[in-house]
């Protein structure tokens, strides 16, 4: 790297995001042999965490608070990795090499890696900000939502997406009444499509969810600063002790776009994450990285890719004549519904585990095709667009995402009769 700042001193990478990319890729360069300097600056005062428990084991009790962390305390020193908690970046100048902290201090870099990741959109109605409407990204907020999740209380979620589903899982296992509010036509339809998305709604529906689609929120009542219900399009309202809304994020580009890098959906980058700016880099919820296997650009909103690419990233700084960033997408969700006679086990109709492979646009599939029993909720579900497969979901299924990755990188046409036989091998359908 060998570039210097005014005092002669090696100037370090620099990531701005202290969340799951940014440890993962201070960890890769550590791995990749990277001696020099790392300073890893997140405005969050925890150190960095994983978000996935907090609206499954963390959020319903069962996942303690030390396992949601990426790296034990020690982890940073040991790898001499300068931590800067609670620090925001206000701005990054890409002609000087700086990054400026919301205190005023100033980091020369010689590479900057953004995992800015991503922030809630708010809702946009009157009554939106009064006590008791909550929202849900990190630790703090999850602990606020397990304390209103009581037996009894009126929960009422907007939004039927990843957020809205496990939250109203978790808080039907709290045994609170749970009402969701959706303005489409059904859960999850902008990733799932039509076929798929009723089975998650029959699923939550079976566990007790009143699930109202095509509805539009014009308002949340209140007294006395505090939240007492949701008036929707056709005049009525929903009572609510709290109400979590769950509508979908905005990429944190701010800082990329006040610094004149290039942001569509994202930071764009390339397949190896460089940025439109030399020497800075996106990884992660905020990267809108082009990939080779669809031959576009995609951003990606779950854990997996916020694990892997970094490594991309990572390789990429250092000067590596790397392998673009061509992982298969992929993304997991877990539920689990006590079942309603004691001592009985858990069956596959109170549990929902499954697994995502690949990636398809709402309209950019023309047949789904269903391997398993779908009544049992043991199924595996394909998107194909002219006999390819696109993407698949696996239901309380598992060890099969290795062939279907296969069928997804080779873009071979398939039979559906075989794919959709259970007794046909994935590698021969
Ligand atoms: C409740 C919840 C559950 C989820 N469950 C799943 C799941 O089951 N499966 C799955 O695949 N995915 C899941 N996800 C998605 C997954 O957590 C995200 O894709 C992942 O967190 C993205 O990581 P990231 O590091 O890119 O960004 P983030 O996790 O958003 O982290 C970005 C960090 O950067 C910091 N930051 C931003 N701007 C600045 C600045 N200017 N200065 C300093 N710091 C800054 C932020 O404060 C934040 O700490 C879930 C997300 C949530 C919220
Ligand atoms: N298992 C997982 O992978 C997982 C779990 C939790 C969160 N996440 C991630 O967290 C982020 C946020 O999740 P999310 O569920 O908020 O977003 P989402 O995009 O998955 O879902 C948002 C939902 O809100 C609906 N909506 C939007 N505006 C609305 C309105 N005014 N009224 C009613 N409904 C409205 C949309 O139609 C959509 O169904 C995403 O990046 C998601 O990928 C992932």
């Amino acid at each position: 790297m060998g570039t210097a700042d005014d005092s002669g001193r090696e100037r370090p990478i620099v990531i701005v995001g202290a969340s799951l990319g940014g440890a993962k890729a201070a960890q890769a360069l550590r791995e990749a042999g990277h001696r020099g300097g790392i300073v890893l600056i997140g405005e969050e005062h925890e150190r960095p965490y994983e978000r996935p428990p907090l609206s499954k084991g963390y959020l319903l009790g069962k996942t303690p608070r030390e396992k949601i962390y990426v790296h034990p305390p020690q982890w940073y020193a040991e790898n001499d990795i300068t931590l800067r908690l609670g620090t925001a970046v206000s701005a990054i100048d890409p002609a000087a090499h700086t990054v400026t902290l919301a205190d005023d201090g100033r980091i020369e870099y010689a590479k900057l890696l953004l995992t800015t990741g991503s922030v809630p959109r708010r809702l946009p109605v009157p009554g939106a900000d009064q006590d008791g409407v909550l929202y849900l990204r990190r630790v703090e907020d999850s602990d606020r939502i397990k304390a209103a999740l009581r037996p009894g209380a009126r929960v009422v979620v907007i939004g039927a997406g990843w957020i809205g589903l496990e939250t109203a899982a978790a808080a039907r296992e709290a045994g609170a009444e749970v009402t969701v509010l959706e303005a489409a036509e059904l859960p999850l339809l902008r990733v799932l499509g039509r076929e798929v998305a009723q089975v998650f709604a029959d699923l939550h529906r079976s566990h007790g969810v009143d699930l109202r689609f095509e509805v539009r929120v014009e308002e949340l009542t209140g007294a006395d600063g505090t939240v007492t219900g949701v008036r929707l399009g056709d005049g009525s309202t929903v009572p609510a002790d709290v109400v979590i809304v769950g509508i979908g994020i905005a990429p944190a580009t701010a800082l990329a776009e006040a610094a004149g890098l290039e942001t569509d959906n994202g930071i764009t980058t390339d397949e190896h994450l460089r940025t439109s700016a030399p020497d800075v880099y996106a990884a992660g919820d905020v990267a809108n990285a082009y990939h080779p296997l669809f031959a576009r650009h995609i951003r990606v909103e779950h854990w997996a890719n916020a694990v892997n690419q970094p490594q991309t990233a990572a390789r990429a700084m250092l000067g590596g004549d790397d392998a673009g960033y061509d992982r298969v997408p992929y993304f997991f969700t877990d539920a689990e519904w006590t079942p309603r006679h004691p001592n009985e086990p858990v069956a596959s109709r109170d549990k929902l585990s499954m697994e995502y492979l690949g990636y398809v646009e709402p309209d950019g599939y023309d047949r789904v095709v269903f391997r398993g029993d779908v009544k049992a909720n043991e199924f595996i579900a394909f998107w194909l667009k002219d006999g390819r497969v696109l993407a698949s979901m696996n239901m309380n299924i598992w060890d099969v995402t290795d062939p279907i990755r296969d069928l997804i990188i080779s873009k071979r046409v398939v039979n559906p009769d075989r794919l959709a036989n259970p007794n046909v091998p994935l590698g021969e359908v």
